[in-house]
Formats: structure tokens, sequence, C-alpha cells
């Protein structure tokens, strides 16, 4: 795997992909990586033939700048998996080569920034739609890849890609989870053998809730119930929202019709755990 830092040196090697007739295929990470990144790089093999990733911590997407100061990764270690993946090239640049100084432009995606993560983390997805499009110019692939792990992001990059009519296909990865349920994430470290076990009412309650779906429940009320339920029937949970929506919209809906998804954030031991699942009233 080659290694890039700056912007120049990762368009001779894209260039040179290019000619060659090869698809590029983009997995943008923060580091940290675990399965659910690797994952995505998994997924990307099928469509590409050369996969770039790029580990970048954004400092514009962080809300809190003590949150920022926290994320630590080892890109070692990160360069170890990826290399384990038979990822083509990483693209792992400093601060300055992404956000020089002088540097004054924000993208935002109008509605889809305004509820949940945007409503709770303000200016955090302009971060994110400024920091992606950055790199997808840098990039320039055919295709990238999001999980459905962070549901609204990967809505805002679909709403972004086509509002301003990038030629790049964007590709949905499922959300993986540990063996007993919890959602990836590198967050989950912080948490301690208890708050774990704390955090398992999160997916079992999503679980619950999809069973109840698939048993013909279609209420928002009902199956909003099921898991605030499961949720604060154990101690140490704080729910910062679980909402019933339409895919597309990121609207609530009363009723499950057509798409919907079941978004989740609860606060375990101070830590943030985001979760969803489908609930796809669709061809049931
Ligand atoms: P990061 O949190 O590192 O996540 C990178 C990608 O991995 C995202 O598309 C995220 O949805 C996906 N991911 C994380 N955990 C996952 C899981 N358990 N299953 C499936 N996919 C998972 O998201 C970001 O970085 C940043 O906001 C970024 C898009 C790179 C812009 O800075």
């Amino acid at each position: 795997m080659k290694t890039c830092t700056t912007i120049a040196a990762l368009r001779a090697e894209i260039h040179a992909h290019r000619r060659a007739g090869r698809r590029i295929g983009f997995v943008p990470t923060m580091g940290a990586l675990h399965e659910g990144h690797l994952s995505l790089a998994r997924t990307l093999t099928r469509d590409c033939d050369i996969r770039v990733c790029s580990i970048f911590v954004n400092p514009t997407q962080f809300n809190d700048p003590k949150d920022y100061q926290a994320y630590v990764i080892n890109l070692d270690k990160d360069k170890a998996l990826l290399e384990r993946e038979g990822v083509d090239l990483l693209f792992a640049p400093d601060v300055g080569e992404i956000y020089p100084a002088g540097f004054q432009t924000t993208v935002t995606v109008a509605e889809i920034s305004k509820p949940f993560e945007g409503a709770l983390r303000p200016g955090h997805f302009a971060g994110v739609a400024t920091v992606v499009t950055v790199l997808f110019n840098a990039v320039t692939p055919d295709a990238a890849i999001f999980g459905e792990k962070d549901f609204q992001q990967l809505r805002l990059i679909e709403q972004m890609v086509s509002d301003l009519k990038m030629d790049i296909q964007i590709i949905r990865g499922a959300l993986v989870r540990d063996a007993d349920g919890l959602a990836l994430s590198s967050r989950n470290a912080r948490l301690s053998d208890e708050g774990r076990r704390t955090a398992l009412s999160i997916s079992r309650g999503l679980f619950a809730a999809r069973a109840a779906f698939e048993g013909g429940e279609r209420s928002a009320d009902t199956l909003q119930g099921i898991v605030t339920q499961s949720v604060l029937g154990v101690q140490g949970t704080e729910i910062d929202y679980i909402a019933l929506v339409d895919e597309r919209s990121l609207e609530r809906v009363s009723t499950v019709t057509g798409a919907c998804r079941m978004l989740v954030v609860v606060k375990v031991e101070g830590v943030r755990l985001l979760d969803n699942i489908a609930l796809h009233s669709i061809g049931l």
C-alpha cells in the first residue's frame, strides 16, 4: 500500500490509475479503524479496481474541541490493518494540507443537517460536508462508500452529491455489529465492562422493535416505546433521541410506510452511542 500525505502526490497516483482505465473506489475515515471500516473497504472490491482510503481527523466537524483533542489514532496500527485488507492507496494528510491558511469555504446541506445530530452538534455536518467535498476533489473517485452506522451522515452525503451533481456513486455499507449486538464504534473502547453491558440495551431494543414490526406493528409510538423501555430498563443510560423517521427526508413519521429507520443515540458513561435499524415495509 502506498501512502500519500499531500494532494499533489495523491493526484499523481490517481492519474496513473485513471490512465490505466481503472475504476477508483474511496473509503473516507478518521482512523482508529475497526471491522466496521474494514467491511466498507471489502464491500468496495465488488465495484472497483483500486481502493483508496483516507485517514484524516477533521477538526471542523468536532463541535467540542475537547472531543477533538481526545480523538487519538494510531496511524501505524491503522496502516497495518489496511495493508492486510489489500487497500491500494492511503491518503493521510495533516490539517494544513486540507485547511491551509486562508481557507474560507463551507458546504452546508440545509434540511438534512437540521435535526438529530445537527441539532445536538452545531456545525458538525457543515464540517463533514466540507471535508468530504475536499476529499472527493482530491481523490476524484468513481465510487465512495459510507456506513449506515452514521445514517444521517450517509443521507447528507447522498443529498450533497445529488444537489452538486458530483459524478460519484455513493454506496451504502451495512452497519457492522459485535457478536453481542453492539454497533462497532471507536468510542466503544471508552466503555467499562459494565458500561458495555448497559449499552447492549440499545441493540436489544432495536431488535425487539424490528421483531414487533415484522409481526405487523406499524405505530411509531409503539415501536419507539419498545426501544425506550429497553434502554430505560437498565441503569446508567441517558437518551439523546429515539426517533422513527422516513429514510429519505429524515422527518419523523407516525406510522411506518415505505422505507423507515429507527435512529437512536444514547449516552452511557458519558459516551454517545449511535445506532439504528431499518424498518422497510416495502415487499413485506
Ligand atoms: P469515521 O467515524 O472514521 O467513519 C468512517 C466510515 O466508517 C463512515 O462512513 C462510518 O459510517 C463507517 N462506520 C463506522 N462504524 C461503522 C460500523 N459499525 N458499521 C459500518 N460502518 C461503520 O464518519 C467519519 O469518520 C467522518 O465523518 C468522515 C466521513 C470520514 C468525514 O470526516
